[in-house]
């Protein structure tokens, strides 16, 4: 391949065969995909931006990022949440510059053009002297993206031939509901436990986001964590090898593990702590008895396509893959927490999810390690001649009555939530715009 060739119809299917299992290792490396990436992906998905629990108040902001640009997540007096970016329209200059606050309009430091809560320009030094005639101020706003929300977790996209963000989602939708749910599977409130951890690796966006739709292979790099025993069920393996795993692949590029908790078996967290142990078994009773034989069918994590993973059970997390170049990822990472937990649940949680995961946390430093190595492994000149392999479970899914979506049950270790991640993304880059990917699907290419 020379760089021409990426504009050619079909490039991108070509590189990425799902019916083969193979895929090209310079999807992870080529400066030139990485741009396209930024045009076909990061401008058009709809992508994870935040939680309402960080913007609680009116006047409330925090920065977050789409794709590699700064946007800023703000509450207005009406209670709306605004997604805008963090760009001055006059030349640029970012008009927020502070993680998180609250205040009444973002001033540019630079001319003094001031705009709302909601990205309306407000201000502009010397207007009636200066333009004459003046010019329309309500066309010179931030820019502001579409935005969606579901139990309280926010979304947006720069799109506006986007799906709406429940086509988006497709049957995705219910376990993004269970993700923002607290564990008794109530109607209470889940919020952002600490700040968010920002810090950046030398891999591929794509290596993480594949790795947290569901890569059950992968267990072994995190075997000292095992047998150190930091996990909530304490050296009898971690929580998750205690029940039956199922793969969930959607159409929409989404993947997920599920567990299965066998009705009716004793489930015991942090036994180490009497009183957070006794907190999750009345959260695990309430959770029995609200739904029944469905209690233990649980999302434990996955991947919303693109960028977007997370862990539904403990530690209960968000990580996002902000791309920042081809060999190089921010990632961003918060935990939940219940609400009305009590604050020793609280601080026990948050000392145990910054030992888990997050840069200093143990699986998230063996996970790094592998990245790195993967997408360093895609640069090569020899080694790039030769594709991935991601046949694992080819031909063995099925489907399941209480899981939505193509399924396989671990222990086949499929590499089915990757391929449909990648799917997906060819379909994206090879499309000109969302109508363009809906036809062809419909067309059955
Ligand atoms: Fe913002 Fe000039 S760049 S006012
Ligand atoms: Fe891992």
């Amino acid at each position: 391949f020379d760089t021409a060739d990426f504009g050619r119809p079909g490039i991108f299917r070509s590189l990425v065969d799902v019916k083969q299992g193979e895929i090209n290792r310079r999807i992870y490396s080529s400066p030139e995909v990485y741009k396209i990436e930024q045009q076909r992906i990061f401008s058009r998905a709809w992508l994870y931006v935040g939680h309402e629990s960080q913007v609680p108040n009116p006047g409330d902001f925090i920065l977050s990022k789409m794709g590699e640009e700064s946007v800023i997540v703000a509450r207005g007096n009406d209670h709306k949440v605004s997604v805008m970016l963090n760009s001055c329209r006059h030349r640029g200059m970012k008009v927020c510059r502070y993680d998180e606050g609250n205040t009444k309009r973002f001033y540019c430091p630079y001319h003094a053009w001031t705009y709302g809560l909601d990205g309306r320009l407000i201000g502009v030094q010397d207007y009636r002297e200066t333009y004459v005639p003046p010019f329309d101020r309500g066309e010179w706003g931030l820019v502001r993206a579409r935005t969606a929300s579901i139990r309280g977790a926010i979304w947006a996209t720069w799109d506006d031939g986007a799906p709406d963000f429940d086509v988006y989602l497709g049957e995705a939708k219910d376990v993004m509901e269970s993700a923002f749910r607290p564990v008794d599977g109530g109607d209470g409130e889940i919020e952002v436990l600490g700040g968010v951890q920002r810090w950046r690796v030398n891999c591929n966006w794509k290596i993480i986001a594949e790795n947290g739709s569901g890569d059950v292979l992968h267990a072994i790099s995190h075997a000292s964590v095992d047998m150190a025993g930091i996990n909530p069920s304490e050296g009898e393996g971690r929580r998750d090898d205690a029940g039956q795993f199922v793969l969930s692949t959607h159409p929409e590029g989404h993947g997920f593990i599920y567990t299965k908790w066998p009705v009716g078996k004793e489930r015991v967290e942090f036994r180490r702590d009497p009183v957070v142990s006794a907190w999750f078994t009345e959260k695990w009773r309430l959770r029995n008895e609200r739904l029944g034989s469905n209690a233990g069918v649980w999302p434990l994590l996955g991947t919303i396509f693109p960028n977007m993973s997370f862990h539904c059970q403990q530690p209960r997390s968000i990580l996002v893959s902000h791309p920042i170049g081809p060999e190089q990822t921010e990632m961003w990472r918060v935990y939940f927490v219940e609400k009305d937990a009590p604050e020793e649940v609280k601080q026990f949680l948050k000392r145990y999810y910054l030992s888990y995961s997050g840069p200093a946390g143990m699986t998230e430093q063996d996970d790094m390690e592998n990245w790195q190595y993967a997408t360093n492994g895609s640069l090569g000149t020899i080694a790039r001649r030769y594709p991935f392999h991601y046949k694992a479970g080819m031909g063995q899914e099925g489907r399941d009555d209480q899981i939505a979506g193509t399924v396989t049950e671990h222990p086949i270790g499929s590499e089915q939530n990757p391929r449909s991640l990648y799917s997906k993304w060819a379909e994206l880059m090879d499309s000109s715009d969302w109508d363009e990917l809906l036809d062809r699907r419909k067309a059955g290419e």
